[in-house]
């Protein structure tokens, strides 16, 4: 496995974060959301939430990080980052849950953070138990 433990994000995966969520577009919600995602090389890949005045036409922080390591190339996610703030976990939401699927693995790690660090880490499997998934459509 590429990449430091995933036990608890390093910190620049946390940096990251944190800096993707400064940067999120949420004038509606203003709920602001940055999220990292770790390819298999290693690299890592940030992401903000960004809203629209059509509402369901506003993306997740996830999804912008999805975008942007498929853009560099890379197609297996091996560890998650989702930072917001509040008392209660901000974890991925459902849609973002099989999206994530799509290039993760139940084991993949998904660390819940805040802006101060991790609150929570669990599996991406824990979140979306009995997924369908890229392996729905193999013989
Ligand atoms: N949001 C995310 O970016 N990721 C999630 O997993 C949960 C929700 C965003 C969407 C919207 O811009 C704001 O948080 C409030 O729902």
């Amino acid at each position: 496995m590429a990449g430091p433990s995933q036990r608890v994000p390093s910190p620049d995966m946390l940096a990251m974060a944190r800096e993707a969520m400064a940067r999120a577009y949420a004038p509606y919600s203003r709920f602001s959301v940055g999220a990292v995602v770790r390819g298999e090389s290693g690299a890592l890949f940030a992401g903000c939430n960004v809203e629209n005045a059509a509402f369901p036409q506003g993306n997740c922080a996830e999804a912008s990080a999805i975008s942007a390591l498929i853009l560099a190339g890379e197609r297996r996610i091996v560890e998650v980052l989702v930072m917001g703030k509040g008392p209660a976990l901000v974890s991925p939401c459902g849609g973002c849950r099989q999206r994530l699927r799509e290039f993760a693995l139940d084991a993949t790690p998904v660390h819940i953070c805040d802006p101060d660090g991790l609150r929570r880490t669990v599996t991406l499997g824990e979140l979306l138990p009995l997924s369908f998934g890229p392996a729905n459509f193999s013989a």
